[in-house]
Order: C-alpha cells, then structure tokens, then sequence
C-alpha cells in the first residue's frame, strides 16, 4: 500500500484528481470504478476543472460505479446516477451509453445484480477503482458481516450507515434501507485501486484498514491483500495511523 498524507481536504482531492487522471492520461479507453458520497467530491471537481481548460478528456473513458439505492429513480437528487451526472458526468465528455452504475428500480434486485456484474465483467472489470471509506470500514456498501460477499449483491444498510447517511435526505426514515453493491470481490478485480479518507471521525476505519486484521468485520481491510493500493487521506483522517 502506498499512503500519501495531505494536510486537509483540498490537498487530499488534488492528488486524488492527479491520480485518476494520471490513469485517464495513459489509458484513455480505460475502466474507472467511481464512488459517490461526500469525500470524492472534490476530486471531481478538480477532474472538470481539467477538463475545462483542456487538459483532459473523458471520451474513450468507460465508468463502473460502486452501488445505487434501492427504490430511488436516477432522477431522485440522492440517487447515486443523479449524483454521478452531477459531480462529474455532466461536465465532462464521456460519453453517457459509457457510463454505468446498477439500476435501483429494477424489479428483480437478483438479476440486476448478475447484469451489472456481467457488465464489469465484460468490460475487464477497472483500471482504476476510487473508494470512499464508511466510518465502520464499509467499500461499497459491503458493511461489516461475517464473510467477503464476492460479486454485485443486495445488501440491507446497517443503522450507522443509514444514520451517516441521513445528512443528505429529509430525515433518517427516508433513507433507503437496501442498495445494491459492487462485491468485495468485483472491487478486488481492480488493477489499481484509489481510496479517498477525510476527517478525524475516519481514523479509526483507516487504521484497521491499513493495520488491523483482514476481517470481514472490516470490509476495507482486504485491500491489504491487494497488491496495488494508494491511500490518500487528510491528516485527520490519517491521525490513527501508527
Ligand atoms: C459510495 C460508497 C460508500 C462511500 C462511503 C463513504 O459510492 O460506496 O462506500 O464511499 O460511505 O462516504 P463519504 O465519502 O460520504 O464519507
């Protein structure tokens, strides 16, 4: 693992942004995995930013984006297709029939889930993956249980996910209880994998990811077993790191 330590948030989504473009920059046509929540944001915007002034295009890029809610359509502003085409898609080149994220409206979850992992699967899975980290060592919304789910699953959402989650909707009652998820191992198929961290109340997920036991208690944790991981976290977040 490599672990960069910035000084704040800015820092932090800078050489996130440098990262994913980097890869963008040698591989035009490459695979990104994608994440939503609040600590890519940053990253995104720098990523538009450079795409504005010229220096960088999405247009050979193909997206596979982590997880989607259950039951929000993709033009609920918390879906995470809504948040996509709003942090990033929107604002770049890349071409919309090349972007993909699990639909949270289909009727069969089951088959939805073996149709997005067939779809990553037949675009060679990512070059790059981008992973936010949950506060319990949640990727994806892979929470913490007592095994490694494998592939594209549903999952019902723990109480503290719903409740990190609840900043965002009306109250905690309205936030989905189900999503589907990218598996431990779709995420692990990455060649390279980018997680993101920002802020004191991620330190202690960052440091059972990086030095605790690999333990599906935390999911994170696998990615000690991956043998191509970047760790770019704030000091804050970084604060717990022995
Ligand atoms: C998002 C995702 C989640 C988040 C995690 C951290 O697609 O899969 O695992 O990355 O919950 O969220 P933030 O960045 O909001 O703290």
């Amino acid at each position: 693992m490599r672990i960069y330590c910035e000084k704040d948030y800015n820092a932090m989504s800078r050489r996130a942004a440098a990262v994913i473009a980097a890869q963008v920059v040698s591989k035009p046509e490459c695979v990104l995995g994608l994440a939503t929540g609040s600590t890519p944001i940053g990253a995104y915007q720098q990523l538009v930013e450079w795409y504005k002034q010229g220096d960088l295009s999405f247009a050979g890029v193909r997206s596979v984006n982590l997880d989607e809610y259950v039951g929000l359509a993709p033009t609920h502003d918390q879906s995470y297709r809504w948040f996509m085409q709003h942090n990033l898609f929107d604002h770049v080149d890349i071409k919309p029939e090349n972007t993909n994220v699990p639909s949270g409206l289909a009727a069969d979850a089951a088959a939805e889930c073996a149709r997005y992992e067939d779809v990553v699967k037949a675009l060679g899975y990512a070059d790059l993956q981008l992973l936010g980290l949950g506060r319990n060592g949640h990727i994806g919304f892979n929470e913490p249980c007592d095994n490694f789910p494998v592939a594209t699953h549903l999952v019902d959402l723990t109480q503290s996910t719903i409740e990190a989650n609840a900043r965002f909707f009306a109250s905690a009652d309205d936030v989905p209880k189900q999503a589907l998820t990218m598996g431990i191992g779709t995420i692990m198929h990455a060649r390279s994998i980018l997680v993101v961290a920002s802020g004191a109340d991620k330190a202690d997920a960052v440091r059972k990811t990086v030095q605790g036991p690999v333990t599906p208690d935390v999911p994170a944790s696998i990615l000690q077993l991956h043998p191509n991981v970047t760790i770019i976290g704030d000091e804050a977040a970084l604060s717990g790191l022995r």
